[in-house]
């Protein structure tokens, strides 16, 4: 059986024969282009997106969209392809290096590429109004502002980028600087990205996307098999040494609470937006779509033979009394609902090696905001998420291209205090209240203050780009407008929400 879903990979595919040139490494045309003559980039890449196959499970091959990278100029380790991931290559870049990217759209749809959790001036944005159509070329410059982290990029298509997402199209985008080195963190082998995701494959192992049509876009898409890197059942082998494991979570909708299979508890070392001012020891945390968490993941202490898992933990995904109950059997093909307890992946000890690296006690210098930092400390902008109507909605308006309303105005260089509501579970009547996780576009903030549930699980000492909002729960966060002026995005980043409207702009001037 093959449903319309599935079907537009598939199409892809052949449609692709057609269009797919191998991704040229340069540009093919200057259209969208911004390609200044005073910039002179230390990095030039291209970035391809196009139809592909990996070899995910025996047999057939999966027909994926994915994302394929060249280095044109600069350091050739900038960039690595994954082997038989449907996952993009992982970007390696500096802090205030310049870099130059030709994304080349090789897909039968349009699309535009987005840098999430980089400071970049809003045409670098990946603004679904610069969306480029098959066969055309949008080159990026900009100068990398971030300190050290772990950043990601993906399409962003208005009511696309759902579909293009899980179809594959994500990469990770790891910036280093010098302060970062000082540490001596455990690096190159020891140093390890993890995405991951949840997707469902049917009998012929391709990709399901949606099969419940409108009812798993209110939930958002949640697949039945976990990936990790873009495989399911991943395993790590590891020596007894500390490690550093950069976790993503990448999924369209799902919420992971993380956790060591045998208790000890996670060593959480950064953040969106890098590292914490020091460690921070967690029982779980708690993992809405697009966040990012660094684990200082230390094995001596196990002899070699051990297996150990990270887990996903239970835990309630709906608010108590809501009409229709829990969330438990609306979503997931009723095979995996939010919430519900597996393995993320398995780790097996299985060599020994002396530990030389120490857990550093202080990692970076963060100055903490405090709500009374902002300039409207005492008139915080409210921003409500809600579903209503099929309809995601902030403050009761759903997204229009270039519409910016009189309270998403900000004034360039101000601090801002925002408190960004989950009101789902308020809106009662035949819906299920749902997790929102809120992204901002080109800044990192600082949460100051949070309500909720699942408190504990969440790491708010450092710099994010995105919180999750349980049913219910609220956080006030505060921003610096600072550099650059412009049209940036704001929404939830459950990507079937984002999809239906849950999305807005704010505007810098
Ligand atoms: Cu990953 Cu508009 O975001
Ligand atoms: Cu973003
Ligand atoms: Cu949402």
């Amino acid at each position: 059986m093959i449903n319309r879903r599935q079907f537009l990979y598939l199409a892809g595919a052949g449609a692709a024969n057609l269009l797919n040139m191998n991704g040229l490494p340069f540009p093919k045309t200057g259209i969208a282009s911004s390609q200044k003559d005073d910039f002179f980039p230390d990095l030039e890449l291209s970035l391809t997106a196009r139809p592909s196959e990996v070899q995910i499970f025996p047999g057939q091959p999966t027909t994926v969209w994915q994302y394929k990278g060249q280095v044109i100029k600069g350091d050739p380790t900038s960039l690595m392809n994954p082997d038989q991931s449907y996952l993009g290559p992982i970007i390696r870049t500096r802090k205030n290096q310049k870099v130059r990217i030709h994304f080349n759209n090789d897909l039968p749809d349009r699309s535009i590429v987005h840098w999430h959790g980089l400071h970049v001036p809003a045409k670098m944005d990946g603004h679904p109004m610069y969306v480029i159509p098959t066969g055309d070329t949008f080159t990026y410059e900009f100068e990398v502002l971030n300190r050290a982290g772990t950043y990601w990029y993906h399409p962003h298509p208005h009511g696309r980028t759902g579909h293009q997402v899980y179809g594959g199209l994500a990469g990770l985008f790891l910036v280093s600087d010098d302060q970062e080195d000082e540490l001596n963190l455990p690096d190159e082998k020891l140093d390890i990205p993890l995405v991951i995701q949840d997707r469902s494959f049917n009998s012929n192992n391709q990709l399901i996307y949606l099969p419940r049509g409108m009812r798993d876009s209110m939930t958002g898409m949640l697949g039945d098999t976990i990936c990790v890197n873009g495989k399911p059942d991943f395993k790590l082998s590891v020596s007894t040494r500390a490690y550093r494991l950069r976790i993503l979570n990448g999924s369209n909708s799902r919420i992971y609470k993380l956790a060591w299979s045998d208790g000890t508890p996670l060593t959480v070392i950064a953040t969106d937006g890098g590292l914490l001012e020091k460690p921070v020891q967690k029982k779980y945390v708690v993992l809405g779509p697009a966040e990012r968490i660094e684990l200082w993941a230390d094995f001596s202490k196990y002899p070699v033979g051990t297996s150990l898992e990270l887990v996903s933990k239970y835990f309630e995904a709906a608010m108590q009394g809501s009409v229709m109950g829990p969330r438990r059997g609306m979503t997931g093909g009723d095979r995996l609902p939010d919430g519900s307890p597996f393995s993320v992946l398995k780790i097996d000890v299985v060599k020994k090696e002396n530990e030389t690296r120490l857990l550093p006690k202080k990692l970076s210098a963060i100055e903490r905001y405090q709500p009374h930092d902002a300039d409207n400390s005492d008139n915080p902008r409210r921003f409500s998420f809600f579903m209503r109507h099929m309809n995601g909605l902030i403050n009761g308006r759903t997204f229009r291209m270039q519409e910016v309303a009189d309270d998403e105005r900000i004034r360039l260089n101000s601090t801002e205090l925002w408190e960004l509501a989950n009101d789902d579970s308020s809106m009662g009547m035949m819906m299920m209240p749902m997790p929102h996780p809120v992204h901002l576009h080109g800044k990192q903030f600082q949460v100051v203050e949070r309500s909720g549930a699942l408190h504990s699980g969440y790491v708010d000492e450092g710099w994010k780009d995105t919180v999750l909002l349980m049913p219910g729960e609220r956080a006030k966060i505060v921003a610096n407008f600072s550099d650059y002026p412009g049209m940036f995005l704001y929404h939830c980043h459950n990507l079937e929400h984002e999809d239906m409207g849950m999305m807005r702009n704010y505007l810098v001037t």
